[in-house]
């Protein structure tokens, strides 16, 4: 158990190592265990972490800010339209005074490429460690949660067949960061991992190339396919979701004739028909029902988003409790 993660900026589970991950899922459990039992859980006393939004957001925001209080310290929240940052103020200063005002730096800034070069430059200057709440490249807040929720469900990590698959949304032009973390992570755990995506809504080479590495290094298996009925098939966990062509298209517009010609990329109970029969149906949420997914799946029997998304507190106070608190 790799217990030394004081001090230890979460901007990407890659680098993270498989021992510190599997610290931060222990102490997920024994933190969801003592919540249950109403456990006193004061590891962050009078510690007070800025959490900096760029974007909306009601289950990070609200996960840090309840976990940091229930774990003894504040939150402080911050909507960037209202700091100097929009004024043109540089991640440097913000980074460098936030930091001297309290422990912790968390941030979420999903701008394509730029929100991940905010973050590293908010970790190069700031004295405290910082988190990453959602860029345009990663979620490991969400990716965390999602693997603690499959632990909880499956009780076993290696050889489930996980598929992620695009699926159809207008409720937004959405970040590719949680896709792209669930590719780099799974695999790592021994998963048999299938993406599948209309051609446009590519991930970047080198994630490709790094899921691959992942899989080879730890038994896992990971592939690509533009057949979401075969993605579906005999899946253990199904997590379709909408992401933005940003790969491709950097343009901000929703919806575009790329989008429109993949409507039929909807999560049906037709198709979980094809699953496994005990498959779970994931999602990060907000889910744009109707065109993402039917009702009568994400309501349904095989559905574990409300855990999914219950974990993403337990979670975020473990990444706290480690990286704010500790020796
Ligand atoms: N899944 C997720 O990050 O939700 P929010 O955008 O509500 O924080």
């Amino acid at each position: 158990m790799e217990t030394q993660l004081k001090g230890k900026d979460f901007i990407t589970l890659e680098e993270w190592t498989k021992d510190e991950i599997d610290t931060l899922l222990e102490v997920s459990f024994d933190l969801k265990k003592k919540f249950a039992m109403g456990v006193p859980t004061p590891y962050l006393r009078d510690k007070t972490a800025f959490l900096m939004f760029f974007e909306q957001s009601t289950r990070t925001r609200n996960s840090m800010e309840a976990g940091l209080a229930q774990l003894g310290g504040h939150a402080n929240f911050l909507d960037t339209s209202t700091m100097q940052v929009s004024h043109g103020e540089v991640a440097k200063d913000t980074g460098i005074i936030l930091g001297s005002y309290g422990h912790g730096l968390a941030c979420r800034n999903c701008v394509w490429e730029v929100g991940n070069k905010y973050l590293r430059s908010l970790a190069e200057h700031a004295k405290v460690p910082v988190m990453n709440l959602q860029c345009d490249l990663y979620h490991p807040m969400q990716g965390i949660a999602d693997l603690m929720t499959i632990i909880e469900k499956k009780k076993a990590k290696s050889n489930l067949k996980v598929s992620i698959i695009w699926a159809y949304a207008t409720s937004h032009k959405k970040p590719i960061s949680v896709p792209l973390t669930q590719t780099l992570l799974f695999p790592r755990y021994g998963m048999d991992v299938t993406l599948a995506y209309p051609e446009g809504y590519e991930m970047p080479d080198w994630v490709i190339e790094k899921a691959r590495k992942n899989a080879e290094a730890n038994n896992g298996q990971f592939k690509i396919t533009h057949d979401q009925d075969e993605a579906y098939r005999d899946a253990d966990i199904v997590i379709p979701k909408n992401w933005g062509s940003w790969v491709s298209n950097q343009a901000d517009d929703v919806i575009d004739d790329l989008l429109e010609a993949n409507k039929d990329w909807k999560c049906t109970e037709e198709r979980m028909a094809l699953a496994d029969d005990d498959v779970m149906y994931m999602h990060a949420l907000p889910a744009d029902r109707g065109n993402e997914v039917e009702d009568s799946v994400i309501d349904g029997p095989h559905s574990i988003v409300y855990t999914e998304a219950e974990n993403r507190l337990h979670t975020a106070k473990a990444v706290m409790t480690l990286n704010m608190g500790g020796k």
